[in-house]
């Protein structure tokens, strides 16, 4: 099976974050979900097969799925030959490989916050949360155990660093950013967003514990932008297996983490390549989230 690194296009390029590579089309976007995986923030060197085809194709799965709650970039996720002969490079028709794993978008006015929303506290809250009582600056109830749910969803949005860590927003500071309506708008679409995905993956065995949305505008409406709901932009949970007072087991990458550990990397220098049977594992893992969620089987007709 063919795991997709990296991607050359003869199309002008948008941008390359650790797991996408993003193209400019005409007067679109293509974004394209590679294979590539993040461990402890670090690109590691082996890819997993299918990752960007369940990435891309969950994407496209919540956009249909929250249209009503909000209008999003979606214009098509590129699956059919049509597609592929519609968005040509120069007069060549995409490549197949794009097939599954890549969406073309609307090229937004991006908002430069990372719009986070936390329904259980873990990760870098849990950690502020032990030392000073308060999660992203607001006061939080008392006596709350690592990985419990809150009592109502928090939204915590951060800056969207070019390098380095994203910086915590206050209200105020959100509000000085992108005005008072538009500060407003973003924290009740994104609760909104991700109360509705939340009851909606519980019903199917996923606890979403936190997730991060991003907005755009486009022809002045604020549309949601990005990838949304998946596990690289959230925390999921296998929620047969979930226990408060206790760090969770990272639903997709935990083959992955655990190996790591195991090898006694130092997270500095180069990552070490996964055995057969991790990068397996992790697959598997990556394709259960899709099929559990989505009731659908991944297509592999693209690998
Ligand atoms: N419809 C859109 N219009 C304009 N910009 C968009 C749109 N959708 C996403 N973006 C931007 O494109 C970029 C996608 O980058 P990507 O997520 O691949 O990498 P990154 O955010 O730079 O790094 P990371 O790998 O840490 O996520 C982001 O900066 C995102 O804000
Ligand atoms: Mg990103």
């Amino acid at each position: 099976m063919n795991t997709v690194l990296d991607t050359a296009l003869r199309l002008p390029l948008f941008g390359k974050g650790k797991v996408r590579d993003t193209y400019v089309t005409g007067n679109h976007l293509l974004m394209i979900a590679t294979d590539r995986i993040s461990a402890f923030d670090v690109v590691l060197p082996t890819g997993i097969p299918d990752k960007g085809i369940v990435l891309n194709q969950l994407s496209v799965f919540w956009f249909g799925k929250t249209y009503h709650i909000m209008h999003n970039h979606l214009v098509e996720s590129v699956e059919s030959q049509r597609a592929l002969a519609k968005y040509t490079i120069g007069k060549t028709p995409l490549p197949e490989w794009l097939r599954g794993r890549s969406m073309v978008v609307l090229k937004a006015e991006r908002i430069p916050v990372e719009c986070v929303v936390r329904g259980y506290i873990s990760g870098s809250a849990w950690a502020e949360y032990k030392k000073s009582g308060t999660i992203s600056g607001h006061k939080a109830p008392s006596g709350l155990k690592e990985s419990q749910q809150l009592p109502e969803p928090l939204f915590t949005p951060t800056t969207k660093a070019q390098t380095g860590h994203d910086i915590p927003l206050k209200p105020r500071q959100l509000i000085d950013l992108v005005g008072e309506k538009t500060a407003r708008k973003l924290e009740e679409k994104s609760l909104a967003l991700y109360i509705f995905a939340r009851d909606y993956a519980i019903e199917r065995g996923i606890i979403i514990a936190d997730t991060k949305f991003e907005f755009g505008y486009y022809d002045r409406e604020l549309i949601l932008i990005d990838e949304a709901l998946t596990p690289d932009s959230s925390r999921f949970w296998d929620a047969g297996l979930y226990e408060m007072g206790q760090t969770q087991a990272s639903y997709d990458k935990q083959p992955v983490r655990d190996w790591l550990v195991k090898s006694r990397w130092d997270k500095k220098a180069a990552a070490p390549a996964l055995p057969p049977a991790v990068i397996e594992a992790t697959a598997e893992r990556y394709r259960d989230a899709y099929y559990f969620l989505t009731g659908r089987k991944l297509k592999n007709v693209y690998s």
